[in-house]
This record gives structure tokens, sequence and C-alpha cells, in this order.
């Protein structure tokens, strides 16, 4: 039998992504399993949704620690001893040193609610609803030692209508990210995803 598919998620807030991976994985549209939650922040709701799952959390304060690297150490550390195949960052609102992204390059993904390479950092659904563009969405990619400038895995638009406010294109985007995330994590975990260079491709 082929051995378990492991993940880890790293989140820092509501965690309503890392819950649709959770249940991907109970009810089989992920065939892997999610060995680890790593948080920043003691108090985010997320964390709870881990208890609740009966998943180990790895929970840290990132101002006990003199530089990103010294913490960072302690979660590789962490995610050696859950032999972690795959890090997948859901609303980790942290960047990433060489400590982590070095290890896990090409096996650590995240999700941003733009289509990159469109606007980056924070507030990305405010920032596209400020800025009046038509078609925003969002995008799944690959992370490296930049801010949201890793290669595209998988991008999917939102039309901003009219009739929209700032709430409703969250909504829109939030049930989007639902849709492709676990979808994308279910291609690693099937080893389809081909990487060279800048270009990613699905062997489906
Ligand atoms: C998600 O919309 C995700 O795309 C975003 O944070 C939210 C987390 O929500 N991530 C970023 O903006 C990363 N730059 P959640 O905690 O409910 O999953």
């Amino acid at each position: 039998m082929a051995s378990t598919f492991r993940i880890a998620v790293f989140a820092s807030g509501q965690g309503s992504n890392f819950q649709t991976l959770v249940e991907a994985t109970q009810n089989g549209r992920i065939d892997a399993e999610i060995v680890l939650l790593v948080c920043d922040k003691a108090k985010a709701p997320v964390v709870e949704r881990a208890n609740k799952a009966g998943i180990d959390s790895y929970v840290f304060d990132p101002k006990a620690y003199a530089k990103r690297e010294d913490y960072e150490l302690e979660i590789a550390a962490e995610l050696e001893r859950k032999q972690v195949d795959l890090v997948v960052l859901a609303g980790y609102m942290r960047l990433l040193t060489p400590v982590l992204v070095d290890r896990y390059t090409g096996r650590m993904i995240n999700i941003h609610p733009s289509l990159l390479p469109a606007f980056p950092g924070k507030d990305a659904i405010g920032q596209a609803w400020e800025y009046g563009v038509k078609t925003t969405g969002i995008t799944v990619h690959l992370v490296d030692g930049g801010m949201d400038t890793g290669a595209v895995i998988a991008q999917k638009a939102v039309e901003i209508r009219n009739e929209d406010s700032l709430e409703s294109l969250e909504e829109k985007i939030h049930a989007a990210e639902k849709e492709l995330y676990p979808e994308v994590v279910s291609w690693f975990a099937k080893e389809l995803i081909h990487v060279e260079g800048r270009k990613v491709s699905v062997m489906q």
C-alpha cells in the first residue's frame, strides 16, 4: 500500500480554507492527511478548528524570537518530525525566509485572493475593489522568496459586476477559493504537478 501523503497547513486567522481542506481529506476529495497546523497567533479561530478536527497544532509567538529565521528553524524541525510532503499556506500572513522556502522548494504552495501578478500583498480584494477592475480572482502558486511571486499553478477569474459590493466580492472570492484550493492540493497528492522554471503543468 502506498504511504499516506502528509500535509502541513500554515494559517493565521479564520481558517475557512483550512476547514475546507480538512473536510476534503475526510470526504476523499484529497487523498492525503493533514498532520499539522502551524499558526502564529494563539487566539486565531483556526487553532480551535484544528483542535476540533483532532489535528496537532504548532502555535508560536513571533515576538518571542529575535528574528524570523529562529522560529522558522523550529518550524522546520517540526515539519521534519511529522514527515511533511507538502506545505500549504492558507491565509498565513507572514513572509517566509530561505530557512523554510529552500527546504520546501516545489513543495510549498500559497493561495492569494487576486489574479497575480495584479494586487500582491495585503488586502488584495480591497485593492482590486478600489482599483475598479472588472475581473479579479484567485491564484494558487508555488512559494519562492518574494511576496506572492512564485510560479503560478492555477487561477480562477471572478467578475466584479455593477451590483457587487466589497462584501459580495469577498464572498465570491472565498467561494472560488474553496473550489480551487482542494483541487490543486489533490493534484500534489496524486503527484500530477510538473514544474519547469515558471511553467507549471498538471499531468491529467
Ligand atoms: C484567504 O482569502 C486567502 O486567500 C488570503 O487570506 C484569506 C484567509 O482566509 N491570503 C492572503 O491574502 C495571502 N496573501 P481563511 O483564514 O478564512 O482561510
